[in-house]
């Protein structure tokens, strides 16, 4: 499913500049996390709203899953406020930034393991043609994986 997989690619980008960030973080280069904290930020609110406006929006009708995307949609708000907040002059702030990166993989687990692969069974053509269309508003002028 293509949305799925420009997802997951967004989810591989993030974790990839998080995970980088720490190692900056780690040889005390701040400059350097901060600017990979920042397209990490920049990757993930466009990705959060083609998330919560897509695929989220249509299976969230359903209230089965609209208990399990509601923390979701929390974590991405927390994560926001964080990186839109952050000081990496502050030790604390540091280690709430290590905690994050650990923290964005769960939450990507419980996506990719959980959501995704019930979305594969419970969507219908229409539905999935919202949930692109949302994603398609979250990221204007660029084409889905494998859609040209
Ligand atoms: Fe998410
Ligand atoms: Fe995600």
């Amino acid at each position: 499913m293509p949305l799925l997989r420009d997802y997951i690619a967004e989810h591989e980008r993030a974790t990839n500049y998080g995970g980088e960030a720490v190692r900056a973080l780690d040889r005390g280069e701040h400059g350097q996390a901060h600017e990979l904290l920042v397209a990490m930020a920049e990757e993930l609110r466009s990705h959060w709203l083609g998330e919560e406006n897509g695929l989220f929006a249509v299976m969230g009708t359903d209230d089965l899953y609209a208990q399990h995307i509601a923390p979701l949609v929390q974590e991405h708000r927390e994560l926001d406020a964080l990186l839109e907040s952050v000081d990496l002059s502050d030790p604390d702030d540091r280690d709430r930034v290590r905690k994050a990166v650990f923290d964005l993989h769960e939450h990507i687990a419980k996506e990719e393991d959980g959501l995704f692969p019930a979305s594969l069974t419970a969507l219908d053509g229409d539905e999935w043609d919202a949930a692109m269309s949302g994603w398609r508003e979250a990221h204007p002028g660029k084409s889905m994986i494998g859609r040209g």
